[in-house]
């Protein structure tokens, strides 16, 4: 809805450097900036800002990004809110651009339901102040005023219309919207939460977004969440993140609980890094969420049946998510605990303790619960283990670590890696095609090339608007990248700064694979202007080198005879190397 241009101009004018320093102290560190990283917890700086590039790059977590892509990651705003942030830094006026008719009436109805349940959530506060029961409640499983007002618990009194006496208008549409009241049938409407403990699900702006509520006593169900929304959507929220933020970066991981009560247990005993899921499996949006803010993730799980089963379930959908450099654990807890009262029993010490050196990384916890489940004994039994690992092994998207489970399952199958990679189709280069988003390049795909040497040198990108580039051979994500940046800047006909560039490029679904290239970016600033050109048309040479040869190929194969040649085919074949077979003479 933000005019493009208007974005880059935006870049260009606002300085980087003021904005980061409006939150972390920066220090002079040779030619550039640096600090300790805020997205991953470290005590030397690697988290460097250039105000000649205008963006910022931690060398530890590879974070990196524009001044509006930190305000984002930072403070957890949208790209609209950043902009307009940054551009009332800078006293910039974005503008008003008219959004489609249905845009519009989202944006509305999204605001109007964000104030209902805002409004909901202060009613329900009040109301916890007033029940004795409630606070009973609360203070019987241990929690404090303080822990209770971080999460701005609750409780919905008993009763079927109580709001009514909130919102004014309590037939209103919105109301049922945004899930805080059932209707029933024509005009019969009551609260959906009553009688209950509430916990609202506060977005990662702090805005409630919805709730869950626990009965007080027995009754069923134990739980009643927030129906989804079009402001909460299950698979995608996290119960707890947006008061967990700072403790994860100051802790350096995530635990990753079942349980509201859970998470409010686990602040109450001192340990804020704790998120829940909100009654559903771990979804790979979780994962991608977390690992964006740590590199450490902690699935804590009952020690339960159910538990196991749903570390398994959260196992499965971490695979496409993994990263070398980054870990995912899993730590079950003794039979019969849960973390709330695991940590209210045992303590922050004992919980920390079992963190450390009870949680099995993921490669671990899958072969041991793989091995259990088959007699690794028999050739049948680990032929079984070697079938089971083969569908999972094959969704992992971080090279080293598919390479060392492969080895590993090799080993305890009892076969050769090479067997194993021949007779199972798991060799790297088909698991690659599986997962093609995040597979590694080769090393000197020329497309790969041009596009890191655009992003560090971004003017460069007008040598390659008058040329037309062959499209690649299969799925290749840095070549789509390029495609569609060479078409963006060539539409803005402008020169773009780096952060310009990462901007547009993330506003165009390659946000993550302009992240895998950083590091390679930042190794080519050591060349200049000259030597990257140079580069540049190595690779435009090759790549158009690569599509003659094809075309070339191409023709010769399809033709019987040279007389149905177009002119042009005709000129290529006659160039075409000598001892081709493929061409006949006659
Ligand atoms: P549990 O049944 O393990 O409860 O549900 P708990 O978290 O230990 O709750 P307490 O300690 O008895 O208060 C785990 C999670 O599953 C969802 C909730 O998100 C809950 O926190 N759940 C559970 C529901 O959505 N509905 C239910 O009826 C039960
Ligand atoms: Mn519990």
């Amino acid at each position: 809805m933000i005019p493009k241009s208007f974005v880059q101009e935006l870049l260009g004018r606002a300085d980087i450097v003021d904005v980061i320093e409006s939150y972390l102290p920066l220090k002079r560190a040779g030619t550039s900036l640096v600090a300790c990283c805020p997205f991953h917890s470290e005590k030397t700086p690697s988290f460097t800002v250039s105000r000649t590039k205008q963006f910022y790059h931690c060398f530890g977590c590879g974070a990196h990004g524009s001044a509006i892509g930190f305000l984002m990651e930072y403070s957890g705003m949208g790209f609209v809110e950043a902009v307009n942030d940054l551009a009332a830094r800078i006293g910039m006026k974005v503008p008003e651009v008219t959004p489609s008719p249905q845009d519009a009436a989202k944006q509305v109805q999204s605001e109007a339901l964000t104030e209902l349940l805002q409004r909901a959530a202060q009613f329900y506060k009040s109301e916890l102040k007033r029940s004795e029961k409630a606070i009973a409640y609360l203070k019987g499983r241990g929690l404090t005023g303080d822990i209770a007002a971080r999460f701005q618990v609750g409780f919905a009194p008993s009763g079927w219309q109580n709001l009514a006496a909130v919102f004014g208008d309590y037939q209103a549409k919105a109301l049922v919207d945004a899930g805080l009241v059932i209707q029933l049938d024509e005009d019969k409407r009551y609260d959906r939460f009553r009688d209950r403990i509430m916990f609202p699900i506060v977005s990662p702006r702090g805005q409630v977004i919805g709730f869950g509520g626990r009965v007080l006593d027995d009754s069923e169900p134990k739980y009643l969440n927030s129906p989804e929304t079009p402001l909460f959507e299950k698979g995608r929220e996290l119960y707890g993140l947006f008061q967990a933020r700072q403790a994860i970066r100051d802790a350096g991981c995530v635990v990753v609980v079942e349980g509201y009560m859970d998470v409010v247990a686990l602040a109450q005993c001192g340990i804020g890094y704790a998120v829940a899921t909100l009654g559903t499996a771990t979804t790979p949006w979780h994962l991608q969420k977390l690992l964006r803010q740590t590199d450490d993730v902690v699935f804590c799980f009952d020690g339960d049946a159910a538990g196991r089963r749903a570390a398994w379930r959260a196992l499965e959908n971490s695979l496409s998510q993994l990263q070398d450099g980054k870990q995912v654990r899993f730590l079950l807890l003794p039979e019969r605990d849960d973390p709330d009262s695991f940590v209210r029993r045992e303590g922050k010490e004992a919980f920390e303790r079992l963190l450390a050196d009870a949680a099995m990384p993921l490669s671990t916890f899958a072969l041991k619960e793989l091995t259990e489940r088959a007699d690794m004994g028999s050739a049948e039994g680990r032929a079984k283990f070697l079938q089971e690992a083969k569908p999972l092994v094959k969704q992992i998207s971080a090279p080293i670590l598919g390479l060392m489970l492969r080895k590993r399952m090799a080993e305890l199958g009892g076969i050769s890696q090479a067997e194993l990679e021949e007779r199972l189709e798991l060799r790297p280069s088909r698991q690659e095609a599986a997962v093609p988003q995040r597979s590694p390049r080769r090393a000197s795909d020329p497309y790969a090339k041009l596009l890191e040497r655009v992003l560090a040198e971004p003017k460069l990108v007008t040598e390659l608007w008058p040329i037309t580039l062959p499209a690649p051979q299969g799925g290749n994500v840095e070549a789509s990248a390029l495609f569609d940046l060479i078409e963006e800047s060539r539409a803005l006909n402008r020169e773009l700064t780096v952060a310009g560039v990462i901007e547009l490029l993330r506003g165009r679904g390659h946000g993550a694979t302009v992240q895998r290239l950083m590091p390679v970016v930042h190794d080519l600033q050591r060349f200049n202007v000259e030597e990257l050109l140079v580069e540049i048309r190595g690779s435009v040479e090759t790549l158009l080198g690569e599509a003659e040869e094809a075309r070339r190929t191409q023709l010769a194969k399809g033709v019987s005879s040279p007389g149905e040649l177009s002119q042009e085919a005709r000129a290529l074949l006659a160039r075409a190397p000598v001892g081709e077979k493929a061409v006949k003479s006659d």
